[in-house]
């Protein structure tokens, strides 16, 4: 009889593990949006030096010189992924002859700075906030 009920209690808890490590295991959807305030006030810098004259202070890129830089707010209308990896590469390599390489001027630390504060700006943006 006791046996029995330990049996039990193994199946239960080894089926409620397995089903802890599957969830953690699931990949996001979405990178996930950092929190580090030095990372992204530091990436905040560096996108008001280097990306605000064409994508605007808040990303939207509501910039009367730069009509059509993209919205950085609206990744589902990225063509080149919104990805870590994606940003990077685009940043690096710059898209045609309208946004240009930075991979001569930003290191690879800056550009995960800039990548954590658009993080910010598109969380902000899908909560809803006016200000950034
Ligand atoms: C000279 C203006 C200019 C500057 C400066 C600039 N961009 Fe862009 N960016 C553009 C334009 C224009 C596009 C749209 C390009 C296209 O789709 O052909 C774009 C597109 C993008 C995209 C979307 C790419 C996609 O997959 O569709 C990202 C992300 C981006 N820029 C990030 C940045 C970041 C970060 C910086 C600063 C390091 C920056 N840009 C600086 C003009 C600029």
């Amino acid at each position: 009889m006791g046996t029995e009920v330990t049996l039990v209690k193994v199946i239960l808890v080894g089926t409620l593990t397995s089903l802890l490590i599957l969830g953690a295991e699931r990949v996001p959807a979405q990178a996930p949006v950092p929190t580090d305030e030095a990372l992204i006030s530091g990436g905040r810098q560096l996108f008001f030096a280097k990306c605000a004259a064409c994508h605007g202070p808040n990303g939207k890129a509501q910039v009367g010189a730069m009509a059509n830089a993209a919205d950085l707010t609206r990744p589902q209308d990225f063509v080149r992924g919104n990805g870590d990896n994606n940003l990077s590469n685009t940043i690096q390599n710059g898209i045609g002859n309208s946004m240009p390489p930075f991979k001569a001027e930003l290191t690879e630390s800056d550009i995960m700075k800039i990548i954590a504060f658009i993080r910010r700006l598109q969380a902000r943006a899908a909560a809803g906030a006016a200000q950034f």
